[in-house]
């Protein structure tokens, strides 16, 4: 209850701030449900098959559908990818703390849905644990539950939590995403939290960013490997790095003052370049309407204030697109 409440009042501000604003009235900012791909997890949550064997490319791993959907002892298909994990990310403690590697993967690749905690500074992921936990960061759209944060937030323990941001901040992100320019789009069906390829044919982009499992197969695998592809409108990179690089407010608000000019963070300032676009977008929208509103967060409420969603879509595009370490500059476009 608490939570809708916040957010109301958060869009009731915003809507206020545009009518009485004088000189020039902007449109009101509504929040586009598209970033927010939910459809219900089916229930009874069907039981996952123990007998059939999986595998994805380049491991000699095999796991049972049970296997790789027990949150407390992850699946592990590149063990040599990463240093042995704690306990809080391998197996988390039950009946409520599922681990941190379930859904942001051991190598801290994430899901586009969850997050990419590999290269996050430490003392980054713990606050932000602690802004799950004590309500200062939510979801602009409530019906997307960041509840699993919430939840687990709420019942692990302080030592966990730093065990595994230790942990996570020591590897290295790397490039998963293309994002690519369309007019049109192929059709989507939603899975739960993500957006899936559905039937044949395409439809109209529509401004929207769309972001895809190659093979919703692996990504189910919790595969770290599978790519993803983020459809945006044509134009968009070209239009996101000219924000990002002059700021959308001036040159105080240019992401790479504060992130740094890679983007590959400074300080306590959080890497963003290389992370899924879809949720780069969804946390410029967490930011703009106030969902997300720790202490820190009040840095970036100036950044995004004048921004619409199209900014945020070519900014997401342009931030995603760039090289997520600094070996991989390269790859630079
Ligand atoms: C059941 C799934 C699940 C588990 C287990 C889980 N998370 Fe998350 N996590 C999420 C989701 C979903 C989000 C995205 C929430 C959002 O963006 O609002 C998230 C986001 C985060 C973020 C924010 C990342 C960013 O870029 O701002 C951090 C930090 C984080 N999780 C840390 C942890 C830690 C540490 C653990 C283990 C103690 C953990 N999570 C376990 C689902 C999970
Ligand atoms: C004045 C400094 C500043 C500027 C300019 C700035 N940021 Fe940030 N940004 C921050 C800080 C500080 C945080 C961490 C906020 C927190 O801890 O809640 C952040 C967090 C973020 C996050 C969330 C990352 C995550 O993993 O959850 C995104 C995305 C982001 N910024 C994008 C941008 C973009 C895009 C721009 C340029 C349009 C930008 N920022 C400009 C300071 C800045």
């Amino acid at each position: 209850m608490r939570r809708r409440t916040t957010i109301a009042a958060c869009v009731t501000a915003l809507l206020t701030t545009v009518s009485v604003g004088g000189q020039r009235a902007r449109a009101p900012f509504v929040v586009p449900t598209w970033a927010f791909p939910t459809s219900p997890a089916p229930t009874p949550a069907p039981k996952p098959d123990s007998v059939v064997l999986h595998r994805v490319p380049h491991s000699s791993r095999t796991y049972t559908m049970k296997q790789v959907t027990n949150g407390f002892d992850i699946p592990d298909w590149f063990p040599n990818a990463h240093p042995v994990m704690p306990s809080s990310v391998q197996y988390g403690v039950a009946p409520n703390a599922r681990a941190c590697g379930y859904c942001h993967l051991p190598d801290g690749q994430g899901r586009p849905e969850n997050g990419t905690l590999a290269g996050l500074p430490a003392d980054y992921i713990i606050r932000q644990v602690a802004a799950f936990k004590n309500g200062t960061r939510l979801s602009a759209n409530p019906v997307l539950s960041t509840n699993s944060m919430h939840t687990l937030a709420k019942w692990v323990a302080d030592s966990d939590v730093v065990s595994a941001a230790r942990f996570f901040e020591k590897l290295t992100l790397t490039r998963r995403n293309r994002v690519v320019e369309v007019t049109k789009v192929p059709i989507t069906r939603i899975e739960v939290m993500l957006y899936a390829y559905g039937d044949k044919g395409t439809e109209p982009i529509d401004g929207r960013l769309i972001e895809v499992p190659e093979l919703f197969a692996r990504h189910e695998l919790r595969d770290p490997g599978v790519p993803y592809i983020t459809y945006v409108p044509v134009g968009s990179i070209a239009r996101g790095r000219r924000i990002a690089t002059r700021g959308p407010a001036g040159p105080a608000t240019a992401c790479l003052t504060c992130h740094g000019v890679d983007l590959l963070g400074k300080e306590a300032v959080p890497p963003i370049a290389g992370r899924a676009p879809s949720n780069i977008l969804r946390q410029l929208i967490n930011f703009r309407t106030g969902a997300r509103h720790d202490s820190a967060s009040v840095t970036m409420a100036p950044v995004v204030e004048k921004l619409t969603v199209s900014d945020m879509v070519a900014l997401a595009a342009y931030v995603g697109s760039r090289a997520p370490n600094p070996l991989s500059r390269v790859t630079l476009r």
